[in-house]
């Protein structure tokens, strides 16, 4: 059931809801009119309250307090918004989320959330309400299912909305359900998701957005030969999926294509992981989570933009039939792989889905995975690392998560890692040293893009938390997607994609239709093998 959301100007002291929700910008309590009448009702005892609690409106402050009979709803919240001015959009549906978030311990069905004083973006607010209002309660019976369900947020503010701040409201909202299909797809456990499943989604999100599909099943991805690919997946009964979707606009523009690594659980193979933490894994497939929830909210959007989102999925299984250290496998792209370390599962589907994608003959790739444990080392829990072949797209990525207000920190491709996965029986071994490795598994990486501008994301923490914060819920948070978005508004606003020679025009424009590769020479692990050793210590 989707949440109802509206725009109104009622009194917010008289306002028929079971809780109420206050955002307040930082120092503006005195200006704010929504406080001063709430205030008014509780005969002054609510700003004396606030000042009490040292609430100015700080980013992330919040204070509770019932309403003892003073209102119609039985609870306030007041959260800060923190400064206005520069990042003040994420900020601020963050404070709505708090704010809906905050007044679940009153079971309501209704909520009213009293926005700032002349506040204008209805599509932040309306994020933050959907996110807010996120719970994944499917499993819980008895006394843990929630007594009641939140089925409305009323926005209160005091001037009458136009109808493009009522359209900004529904985008908004929009946006925000599409980041819910990925806390879906991420929250359910991994009897319910497994590759098929996660395939199925897919479908439904192509059916829903009306977008392309092309889905290869096992047989498919093994006709196709995707053989890393399907060499994760045949430790288990259930076997791999690709799925494609795409979303082509009416009017031609650049094309870009993100992949995510659906791995649906990962027990490490036959190097399987200790006990202790894989039942985390039921998170690896998150990066493919973001693909979808991106599509979704590609597919309302409508940006002049083309945009493919491919996901490779399976289920990383110790098994008699399972893949194992030492094979040798010959990758999508011609090149191949000695099997290092079967836990390093990640790269390899991803491998044969970035070959897939240069095929596309895309302006840009990103993928985004729950690629490495020492990215959770480097950066902990709240931050994502990326890692990009080209500057400009680099910078576009920073600008996109800012404006998101998503936790991305760019890492660097350092080439004298890149001689660790030279191997002996192959063109390239899957894994390098245990230091640095993140960076040798974007290297790794980097070895299927061509000349393709690229961005990785390495998301292994923030996509799942174990507290609330911000639009964030517990669990699954939706990670990535609305930095995603924001990339692609960046490229639909017609900004440089890369600071590369851009490729020759593809004339119609039409479809996917192939462009010729650029030719920009790039090092490969062989020549970069080459470089002077580094000093002993
Ligand atoms: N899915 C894991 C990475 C991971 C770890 C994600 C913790 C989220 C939280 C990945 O498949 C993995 O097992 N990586 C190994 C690679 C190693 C074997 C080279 C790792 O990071 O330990
Ligand atoms: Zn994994
Ligand atoms: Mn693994």
């Amino acid at each position: 059931m989707t949440l109802k959301l509206k725009i109104t100007t009622s009194d917010p002291a008289a306002s028929r809801v079971d809780a109420l929700g206050v955002v307040c910008f930082q120092d503006e309590l005195e200006q704010h009119s929504g406080l001063q009448t709430l205030d008014a009702a509780f005969e002054g005892a609510l700003l004396s309250h606030l000042k009490a609690m040292e609430f100015t409106g700080k980013a992330g402050q919040l204070v509770e307090l019932p309403s003892l009979g003073r209102l119609p709803a039985s609870k306030v919240v007041v959260c800060g918004a923190g400064e206005r001015g520069e990042g003040e959009k994420p900020r601020l549906a963050a404070a709505v989320a708090s704010a809906v978030r905050g007044s679940f311990s009153a079971h309501p069905a209704s909520v009213g959330v009293v926005v700032p004083e002349s506040v204008s973006d209805f599509r932040a607010v309306a994020e933050g309400a959907v996110l807010g209002a996120y719970r994944f309660t499917k499993y819980l019976t008895g006394d843990r299912k929630p007594k009641r369900a939140l089925e409305r947020v009323d926005v209160l503010t005091t001037t009458k909305p136009t109808a493009a701040q009522n359209r900004e409201l529904e985008l908004g909202k929009a946006i925000a359900e599409a980041v819910c299909v990925t806390r879906d797809v991420v929250n359910e456990p991994p009897n319910v998701i497994y590759p098929e499943s996660l395939a199925q989604r897919a479908r439904e999100v192509a059916k829903k957005g009306n977008l392309k599909l092309k889905i290869l099943d096992p047989k498919g991805l093994a006709a196709a030969g995707h053989n890393l690919h399907v060499a994760v997946g045949q430790g288990s009964v259930r076997g791999p999926y690709l799925a494609h979707l795409s979303y082509v606009p009416k009017k031609p523009g650049k094309r870009v294509v993100f992949v995510g690594k659906g791995v649906t659980f990962d027990t490490g193979g036959i190097c399987i992981k200790p006990m202790q933490g894989m039942a985390d894994m039921k998170t690896d497939m998150a990066g493919a989570g973001a693909v979808l929830g991106l599509m979704a909210a590609v597919a309302v959007l409508q940006p002049d933009v083309e945009v493919h989102g491919i996901i490779g999925a399976a289920e990383n299984m110790p098994d008699g039939n399972a893949y194992r250290p030492a094979d040798v496998l010959t990758s999508l792209s011609g090149k191949t792989v000695e099997i290092i370390n079967t836990d390093a599962e990640g790269r390899l589907i991803l491998a044969d889905a970035l070959t897939y994608a240069t095929r596309l003959k895309p302006d840009a790739i990103v993928d985004a995975a729950t690629l490495t444990g020492a990215t959770l080392v480097s950066l902990g829990q709240p931050y994502s690392a990326f890692f990009s072949t080209d500057d400009v797209l680099a910078q576009a990525m920073e600008r996109a998560a800012r404006r998101a207000g998503e936790s991305f920190w760019r890492m660097p491709l350092i080439e004298e890692l890149a001689s660790q996965l030279k191997s002996d029986v192959a063109d390239l071994k899957h894994v390098g040293d245990r230091y640095g490795g993140a960076i040798s598994a974007a290297l790794f990486l980097r070895e299927f893009v061509d000349q393709v501008p690229w961005i990785h994301c390495d998301i292994p923490g923030a996509v799942y938390g174990d507290r609330p914060a911000g639009v964030y819920p517990k669990g699954a948070t939706g990670h990535a997607v609305l930095t995603f978005l924001e990339l692609v508004e960046i490229f639909a606003e017609g900004a440089a994609v890369s600071g590369k020679t851009p490729p020759a025009p593809s004339g119609t424009g039409e479809g996917t239709t192939p462009r010729p590769a650029r030719r920009v020479p790039r090092r490969t692990t062989g020549k970069a093998a080459k470089a002077p050793a580094r000093r002993k210590r």
